[in-house]
C-alpha cells in the first residue's frame, strides 16, 4: 500500500533513505538571540528516520529575524550549536538541510536587536500584526527600501549562510520562498514597486530569489540547494497581479541552475495547478506538499507526480511519523496553544510508541 514511500530516492547530493520528507516548522524553540538550544537538538534527532529534515526557517542576518525566539544562522555561536542538532541527526541515520528565511518586511523592532532595522524591496508596511514578548502584540514595522547596492549585500548574506550551513553539519539548505517573506516580497507586484534591476516585469521581480540560489548553490554546490514555492499563496499581505506567472518565471529561471529539488505547496487558488507547474520545470525532483497522508502521499509518487512528499503537522505529535506512517498506526494530536510557546511542553515531549 505504502511501499514507494519508504524507497530510497537522491535528489542532487542528498541520499534519502525514504521518501518521507519532515517539512520546515517554525517552532520558536531557540534563545531569544537565536541561539539553537538542547530541546531542539531532541527534537529534532527523534525525528531523524524521514528521509530528509527540512529544519525550520532560520535567518541569514539579524534584519531578517521576523519571529521571537527563531534561530538564526548568522554567527559563529549559531554555528556550533546547530552542530549539536546536525551531529545527533547524522548519528541516527538522517539527513537534514536548513531552511533559510528572511522575513524582510515581516517582523518587529521589538523582536529584533536594538538598532535593526526591518527591511524590504519598497517601503510598504504588511498589514496585519505580529506577536512580540517583550510588548505583545505589534503592528509590523514600516520598512525601509533597500537601495540596489544594499539588495546585492542580501544575496551576500544568503551565500554566507549556505556556507555557514554546511559548517554546522547540515546537508543542504533550502530558500524560503513563500508565505510573503522577503524572496516573495520581491517577487509579487504588490509588495514590489521597485524600478532597478530588480523590480518591474517578472524576470526582474524573479532577480532577487534567482540570485539568492545561484549564489548558494555557487557557495555549496546546486545539488545542496532547495527551493520552496507556494504559487498564489497571500499569507502575510502579498498581493501579486498575476501570481502563477511570476512563479512560473523564478522556475524558468532556477531550472538551469540544477538545484536539489523544487519543494511545492499546492496553490490555495482555483485555476493555478503549482504541482503540473513545477514539473513543467524541475521534472522529478519535486518535493510535494500540503494535506497529504501516507496513502495521499503514495498515490501522488506512483503517479509520477514528484519524488518525495513533506509532512508538518504529522510531525508535531509523532516523533516516530514514519514508523505510524510504515505500519498504519494511528497518530497521536497535537495542542495548538503550545504551537510556538517557550520550553518543551507541546515540543519535544511528544512521545513515540
Ligand atoms: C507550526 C507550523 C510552522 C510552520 N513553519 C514553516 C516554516 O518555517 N517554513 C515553511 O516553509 N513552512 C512552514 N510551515 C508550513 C508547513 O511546512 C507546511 O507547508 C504546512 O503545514 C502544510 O503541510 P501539512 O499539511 O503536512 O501540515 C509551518 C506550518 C506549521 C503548522
Amino acid at each position: 500500500m505504502t511501499e514507494r514511500l519508504f524507497q530510497p530516492v537522491t535528489l542532487g547530493e542528498l541520499r534519502l533513505a525514504n521518501r518521507i520528507v519532515m517539512a520546515p516548522m517554525t517552532r520558536n524553540r531557540a534563545a531569544p538571540n537565536g541561539d539553537p538550544t538542547d530541546i531542539m537538538v531532541k527534537y529534532y534527532a527523534e525525528r531523524a528516520d524521514a528521509g530528509l529534515i527540512v529544519a525550520e526557517g532560520s535567518w541569514p542576518s539579524a534584519a531578517g529575524q521576523a519571529y521571537c525566539r527563531q534561530p538564526g544562522i548568522a554567527t559563529d555561536a549559531q554555528v556550533a550549536l546547530w552542530r549539536r542538532v546536525t551531529d545527533a541527526v547524522h548519528a541516527r541515520g538522517g539527513l537534514i538541510v536548513l531552511q533559510i528565511m528572511h522575513g524582510g518586511r515581516i517582523g518587529s523592532r521589538h523582536i529584533k536587536p536594538a538598532g535593526v532595522g526591518t527591511v524590504a524591496p519598497s517601503t510598504l508596511r504588511a498589514a496585519g500584526e505580529i506577536y512580540t514578548d517583550s510588548a505583545g502584540m505589534q503592528p509590523h514595522d514600516l520598512p525601509r527600501a533597500r537601495s540596489t547596492a544594499e539588495v546585492r549585500a542580501v544575496v551576500e548574506e544568503h551565500r554566507q549562510a549556505a556556507l555557514r550551513a554546511r559548517a554546522a553539519g547540515f546537508d543542504g539548505v533550502e530558500l524560503h520562498g513563500t508565505s510573503g517573506y522577503l524572496p516573495m516580497q520581491f517577487l509579487s507586484t504588490g509588495t514590489n514597486l521597485r524600478s532597478d534591476e530588480y523590480g518591474g516585469a517578472a524576470p526582474a521581480r524573479a532577480r532577487f530569489a534567482f540570485e539568492c540560489l545561484a549564489a548558494m548553490a555557487q557557495a555549496i554546490g546546486p545539488g545542496r540547494v532547495g527551493l520552496r514555492l507556494n504559487p498564489g499563496n497571500s499569507y502575510n499581505d502579498i498581493q501579486d497581479a498575476d501570481s502563477a506567472a511570476s512563479h512560473a518565471e523564478l522556475m524558468r529561471q532556477a531550472a538551469p541552475l540544477g538545484l536539489a529539488y523544487l519543494h511545492v505547496m499546492r496553490a490555495p487558488t482555483p485555476g493555478i495547478d503549482a504541482f503540473a507547474m513545477a514539473r513543467d520545470c524541475f521534472g522529478e525532483r519535486l518535493i510535494l506538499n500540503d494535506g497529504f497522508d501516507s496513502a495521499s502521499a503514495e498515490q501522488a509518487i506512483a503517479a509520477g507526480q514528484g519524488a518525495a512528499v513533506s509532512f508538518a503537522r504529522h510531525f508535531i505529535g509523532n516523533p516516530d511519523y514514519v514508523t505510524r506512517a510504515r505500519q498504519g498506526l494511528a497518530l497521536a494530536r497535537f495542542d495548538r496553544k503550545l504551537l510556538y510557546t517557550p520550553g518543551p511542553a507541546g515540543y519535544s515531549d511528544y512521545p513515540s510508541l
